[in-house]
Parts: structure tokens; sequence; C-alpha cells
């Protein structure tokens, strides 16, 4: 076997270029893609104090024939156009923001990884109006930028069984905004992520607010056992991940039972006795849970490593992902 070589860190590295397009009077701009380079912002700019900005992350794969293919983008559009409409932030063309991201791996072609790895896209959507004053005005100028990186592991350990803290004081948003993929939820899971890798070692915190389980702070939470998967059903307070939605379908085709429901802390670590745990994203992909701390105590899950129906369905999404299996659903678009 070859030694691995040492990869940078996920997202710390991006391509050369980025595509930029900007909303001025009512209209987007042409885009533009240029190097990858400091943008200028007026430091009154709405979103340095209003918080407004929203952004997605989806993956390119490159094939063993060269070719490069995108998966869901369409759904991730989707999903920055209704977190920019409820932050009340000019939307993005649809058929705008498509473009640019073509444009930007076209552009970058050579820096796709070859799989494992994949071509991490990060539109980012900004309100740059300046204004100080304007707790309570939208921003009318906006700037969309779409940067890539290539990236290989996102949670360093590769495959190893992820810990996993249960908080069910914290939330990680408000009710509402759960299911925008803005920094400020980001933000608020970040002070509950370090103090429990601190004094827990643990990977990541599972917010339970009011004891129901909803999501980690980067992704989504699924259970598994023998032909039955159980998560919990979208409604605004949680990310509504296209992984978890993608891996959802996979497991219907395969003949699980699918259920989608509020579920609680005691009936998940009943479930992780014999059953298996796992975070779903387009980072993480399917990361399996190896331990449950909850009120200072562990919680093995199953056998305290990544179980294999959790392994079957990774590989099985991945699959498709790299162009190694049909992809039934339509899932991949060629760039
Ligand atoms: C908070 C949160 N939940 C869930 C997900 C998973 O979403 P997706 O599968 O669309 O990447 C993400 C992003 O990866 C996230 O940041």
């Amino acid at each position: 076997m070859t030694a691995q070589p040492q990869r940078p860190p996920f997202g710390s590295l991006l391509t050369s270029h980025m595509a930029v397009a900007s909303y001025q009077g009512g209209r987007w701009s042409d885009t533009e893609v240029k190097p990858v380079a400091p943008i200028e912002l007026s430091p009154a700019a709405h979103v340095l104090h209003y918080a407004s900005t929203c952004f997605e992350g989806f993956k390119a794969f490159r094939r063993a024939d060269g070719s490069i293919h995108v998966f869901r983008m369409d759904r991730h559009i989707a999903r920055m156009r209704q977190s920019a409409r409820q932050l009340v932030l000019p939307e993005p063309d649809p058929a705008q923001l498509r473009a640019m991201v073509h444009a930007v791996i076209d552009r970058c072609r050579e820096a796709v990884p070859e799989a494992p790895g994949a071509l991490y896209l990060r539109p980012l959507l900004i309100g740059t109006t300046a204004n100080i004053g304007a707790a309570s005005t939208p921003s009318v100028e906006a700037s969309l930028l779409v940067l890539a990186s290539p990236v290989w592991d996102y949670f360093s350990g590769g495959a190893k069984p992820l810990r996993i803290l249960v908080d069910d004081v914290n939330t990680r948003s408000a009710a509402q905004m759960g299911m925008v993929k803005t920094g400020g939820n980001y933000a608020a899971a970040m002070g509950p992520t370090l103090a429990a890798r601190a004094q827990y070692q643990a990977d990541q915190v599972l917010f339970c607010p009011g004891g129901e389980v909803q999501e980690t702070g980067a992704a989504n939470f699924l259970l598994l056992r023998d032909g039955e998967l159980l998560t919990r059903s979208l409604d605004p307070t949680f990310l509504h991940g296209v992984t978890r939605e993608s891996l959802l379908t996979l497991a219907r085709d395969k003949g699980y039972a699918v259920s989608e429901r509020v579920f609680e802390v005691g009936e998940m670590l009943e479930w992780i006795k014999t059953g298996e745990a796992a975070l779903s994203g387009t980072a993480a992909v399917l990361a399996g849970v190896g331990t449950l701390i909850y009120r200072g105590a562990e919680h093995r899950v199953g056998a305290g490593e990544v179980g294999p129906l959790t392994r079957d369905l990774r590989a099985r999404l991945v699959a498709i992902q790299q162009g190694e299996a049909p992809d039934p659903h339509g899932w991949l678009e060629a760039v």
C-alpha cells in the first residue's frame, strides 16, 4: 500500500478563480469570473452588522474517464433561494447561479481531485447595502460569489466512529431559521461544539432542544437498524439536507421502512443499543457514530464501530456520485 499524501484540511484550499455577480437597482449584473482575491466591502455593509448572509455547499466529482459531474445542484440552488427569501435578500437567479457554478468548474477543471476527493462548491450571498441603521431594513444590494475548494476528508479521522455529545439544553438556531443555511446558525453552534470537544473529546453536538432529536452543527442525524431508518420529519427547525433526502431515497429503493417523525432522546438511546446512528451531509456523506454522550454518561452505539448498514448506504451513495453505479434518479449533471 502506498502512503497517503498529506491533504489540506477540508475547505482550506481554494481554486484559482471564483465567479461574482452583484445586485443593484433591482437587477443582477452579468457574471464575472476572476482570480480569487479579497473583495471590497463598505465597513457599513449590511452583512457585517445584521448577518444578511447565506451559502450553499455541494460537490462535483471527477470520473476515471476525466468527465466531471455535479451532484443535485438544482436542489442546492433551490435551497439557497429559500434561504435568501427567509433573510429578505435578493434571490439569485437560478439559471445564472447554475451558469456561475459551471463557469468556475470549467475555469478550474484541473483542480477537481480524483475520487475519493471532490470539488466542493460554495455559493455565498451577502447583503452589501451600506447602512448601520438597518436593523429592520433589508439590504437592497447584494453580492453573489461562487468559490470552489478541492476536498478530501471532512472528519480528519476518515471512517473513525464519531463521538457525539447529546445536548438537550442549547439550540443551534432560532426555531424558524433552522432550515436557512445562514452564518448565524453556525456561530450559535460554535460555542457548544468547542465546549463539547474540550470537555468530552466530542466531534460534534447533536442538538435536541426540549428533548427532541434534531441535527448536529453541520449534518443531519439518522438512526438505522435492519430494514428500518428513522430521522426527524421536515420542519423549519433544522436544515433539510440534500444528502438526507438522497439517502432516504436509496434506503426506500432498498426496501427499508423509512420513518420521518419527531422522536426523543430516550427512544434514540434505546435504538442504539442494537442499531446504528450516523450523520449525513455533503461533507460527511454518511459518517457512523460510535458513542453518544448524554448527561455525562457514555452510551456505545451498537458495537461502538461504524455499522454495516451505515457503510452499505454510504457506499451506495458514493458509487452513484462517482459514476461507478447507475444514477436512476438523475442526480448528476455533466459539466
Ligand atoms: C446544519 C447542517 N445540517 C445538515 C447539513 C446537510 O445538508 P446537505 O446534505 O444538503 O449537505 C448541513 C450541510 O452540510 C448543515 O450545515
